[in-house]
């Protein structure tokens, strides 16, 4: 692996080029994180990671931008148009509880380094370019390698199991050995739904997070299947929810899904791909009934579950049909206004679905009318 020496003064002028100038008033500041880390592996950094000495609300508010604010946290986020910066209160930690959400102390820089999950996480870069690395941090970025800090990493905070392989899978990095042991031991048991859904959200959003997924392989219940993802996604369309199909495809449990406080869309998308199959009958008719109010996500897994040919011809072909007459003919062929008039609507496009009907409007009418 090539070297990645961490050099001050790129991550000062990247930061510089990308972000409104960071406020020195505001106490002693360095950047951290994801960015010193990215920069460092000639990656492009995503959001800016800083951590200051101080009030973090007050040097997220001098960017500028959109203010978020975790006051139990010390944290503040502050969104521009093209840009996000994260600031964190330098502390230190205590988990009341296994998979509680810490509670925090006001600390040096050095020491918040310490708190942090991996070594290659725990490089602080201040605007004097003086880099501070946490114990291992350098020559763990060199050699490529994810080390946690303590034996309670993982038990103090299961998302790190999930960041672990994210950043695994994503940076091609290995598991240093303690740290490996201390994983496979570890589980999300502790954890609230909301964390890990949250974490799971992150998980989908990476490149490959199938491979990511494996690495936990066990500890969630999804039964991992990367070829019936891959080909639910070959049939879902461009703008399908390609997280929560991944996630629905996979999910053994609804009950899990359930308490992972995803938002109400993601859910109804999420469980649909769960419980998703091809009805046995696949006339067009029995495709309709069946997938009528079917996510299209859905259809796409029925489709990789099982007869793909049905599913292509749902979601290009048979979910657009219309028929060419509506209610108010109906009406005007004197047809009483009621259910009824649904009713024949729906059978006449069952059977125009069916290949039934030849001709167009004048064809639909009469069948809507002799139906009963
Ligand atoms: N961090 C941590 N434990 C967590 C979450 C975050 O120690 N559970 C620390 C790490 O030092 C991390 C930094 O906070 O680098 C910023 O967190 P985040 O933005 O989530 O991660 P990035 O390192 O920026 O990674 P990514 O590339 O996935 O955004």
């Amino acid at each position: 692996m090539a070297s990645s020496a961490v050099d001050p003064q790129t991550v000062l002028r990247l930061a510089a080029a990308g972000y409104p100038p960071i406020d020195r008033s505001a106490g002693r500041v360095a950047i951290v994180g994801g960015f010193v880390r990215d920069v460092a592996l000639g990656r492009d950094p995503k959001e800016l990671d800083l951590v200051v000495e101080g009030d973090a609300t007050e040097l997220a508010r001098s960017f500028g931008g959109e203010l978020t604010v975790h006051d139990a946290f010390g944290t503040a986020t502050a969104r521009g148009e093209h840009w996000r910066v994260d600031v964190a209160m330098a502390r230190s930690e205590g988990y009341p509880a296994p998979g509680a959400l810490p509670e925090v102390r006001p600390a040096t820089i050095e020491a918040d380094l310490e708190r942090r999950d991996f070594t290659v996480n725990a490089i602080a870069v201040t605007l004097q370019g003086e880099v501070i690395p946490a114990q291992h941090a350098l020559e763990d970025l060199d050699a490529g390698l994810l080390r946690v800090f303590h034996e309670r990493s993982f038990s103090d905070d299961p998302t790190r199991l999930l960041r672990m392989a994210r950043y695994a899978e994503r940076l091609s990095f290995e598991v240093e050995a303690g740290t490996e042991r201390l994983a496979a031991a570890a589980s999300f048991a502790s954890l609230s739904g909301g964390r890990l859904g949250g974490e799971l959200r992150l998980v989908l959003a990476e490149p490959d997070p199938l491979a990511v997924l494996a690495r936990v392989e066990g500890k969630l219940p999804l039964a991992l299947n990367p070829s019936l993802v891959e080909s639910a996604l070959a049939l879902a369309s461009p703008g399908s929810d390609r997280a929560m199909l991944t996630l629905g495809a996979l999910a053994s449990d609804a009950a899990w899904l359930e308490t992972l406080e995803l938002t109400a869309s993601e859910r109804d998308v999420a469980l649909a791909c769960m419980s998703a199959s091809v009805p046995v009958d696949s006339r067009p008719s029995s495709l309709w009934r069946a997938w009528r109010r079917t996510p299209l996500e859905a259809v796409a897994v029925a489709g990789a579950r099982g007869d793909r040919d049905a599913a292509r011809r749902w979601i290009d072909e048979l979910r657009n049909v219309r028929l060419e007459i509506g209610g108010n003919d109906l009406i005007a062929a004197g047809i009483p206004e009621g259910p009824e008039l649904g009713v024949r609507l729906e059978r006449t496009l069952l059977a125009k679905l069916d290949g039934e009907l030849d001709g167009g409007r004048e064809a639909e009418l009469r069948y809507a009318i002799e139906a009963s």
